[in-house]
């Protein structure tokens, strides 16, 4: 109560104007700040939603611009600044192109705003968290990304179709690369406390399926539509809201692991408690043989995105 609650967003896209909208339905945000290079693009978005600012309780003021200065006061910096994922492309090809961004980007932001936590939407998700944390300085607790919220929701909901359930009583989580390396925690996916490998309709061949689906997502939308925008900008609001309401919720979010079977130094995505403060508060997890090989996997494969990302700062 009497919190400043404003979130900026660098990148006023597809996704991060998307983010605003969501954000302005949100009633947990007080002031909106959109800054995008293309300056004529923030202000023309900023516009058409300062024009409902009348329709939504929270919101007192959406600015916008080019000028990084705006991010003053901001609790959160969302970053979804940086090219997206084309038919045919991999998370991966964009690599390059997002970390030369980034290393303008961050410095600009901490000339600004040294207190603020970074929430991390660009892909390759999980190495452009690793680097805004080495960029920043700041400490992990504060720089995340959204990693694999946005996959668990889609779990869910596919999940929730099969089963005749709905996709908030699914207990699931995908665990690791926001990308192609990803995996079900299947050991721990339940419904209302049963194991969903105890249920009438369970099939390994279905779950098979749905995780191949889970994977494939994004392609599918970007291949009918284009780009996705929607179910990431409602994953920002939910950790967005968990941040400005010291929720203490539990999402996958990515962030640098220390020491969990083995790995270091990787930004990853785990179950981690999610409050005011950021994320300090890992939870330690235990995963069955076959799910610490697609773990260590994962890790693997980010360490080495990371390692041709560092090669690039
Ligand atoms: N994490 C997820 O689950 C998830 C989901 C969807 C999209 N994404 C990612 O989000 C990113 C943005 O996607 P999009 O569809 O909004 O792309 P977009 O091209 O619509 O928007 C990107 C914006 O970034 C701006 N930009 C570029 N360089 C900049 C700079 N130096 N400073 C400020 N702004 C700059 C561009 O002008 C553009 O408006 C992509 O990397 C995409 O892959 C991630």
């Amino acid at each position: 109560v009497g919190r400043l609650s404003k979130v900026a967003i660098i990148g006023a896209g597809n996704v991060g104007s998307s983010i605003a909208f969501s954000l302005m339905m949100s009633n947990a945000v007080s002031d909106i700040a959109l800054i995008d290079i293309n300056k004529t693009k923030a202000k023309g978005e900023a516009l058409d939603l300062a024009h409902g600012l009348q329709f939504v309780p929270s919101v007192n003021s959406i600015q916008a611009g080019d000028d990084f200065s705006l991010i003053k006061n901001a609790v959160i910096v969302v970053m979804c600044a940086g090219i997206g994922q084309q038919k045919g492309q991999t998370r991966s090809d964009l690599l390059n192109y997002n970390v030369s961004i980034f290393k303008e980007i961050i410095p600009e932001i901490i000339k600004y705003n040294n207190e603020c936590i970074i929430l991390v939407v660009t892909n390759p998700l999980d190495v452009m968290t690793y680097v805004t944390h080495k960029l920043s300085g700041f400490s992990s607790c504060r720089v995340f990304g959204t990693g694999t919220v946005l996959d668990s929701a889609r779990l869910r909901y596919l999940l929730g179709k099969h089963f005749d359930i709905s996709p908030k009583d699914v207990g699931a989580h995908v665990l690791g690369e926001h990308g192609d390396s990803q995996f079900v925690w299947w050991s721990q996916a339940s419904i209302a406390g049963i194991p969903l490998s105890q249920l009438q309709l369970f099939s390994q061949e279905t779950m098979n399926t749905i995780y191949n689906k889970t994977k494939d997502a994004a392609s599918q939308i970007i291949s009918l539509k284009g780009v996705t925008n929607f179910a990431i900008a409602m994953v920002v609001t939910k950790i967005v809201r968990a941040i400005l309401l010291d929720q203490s919720r539990v999402f996958t979010v990515s962030n640098i692991v220390d020491g969990v079977y083995g790995v270091s130094d990787v930004s990853l995505s785990l179950p981690m408690v999610v409050r005011r403060s950021g994320t300090c508060q890992k939870l330690s997890i235990s995963l069955n043989d076959r799910e610490q090989k697609f773990f260590l996997e994962s890790a693997l494969k980010i360490k080495k995105e990371i390692n041709q990302a560092l090669a690039l700062l």
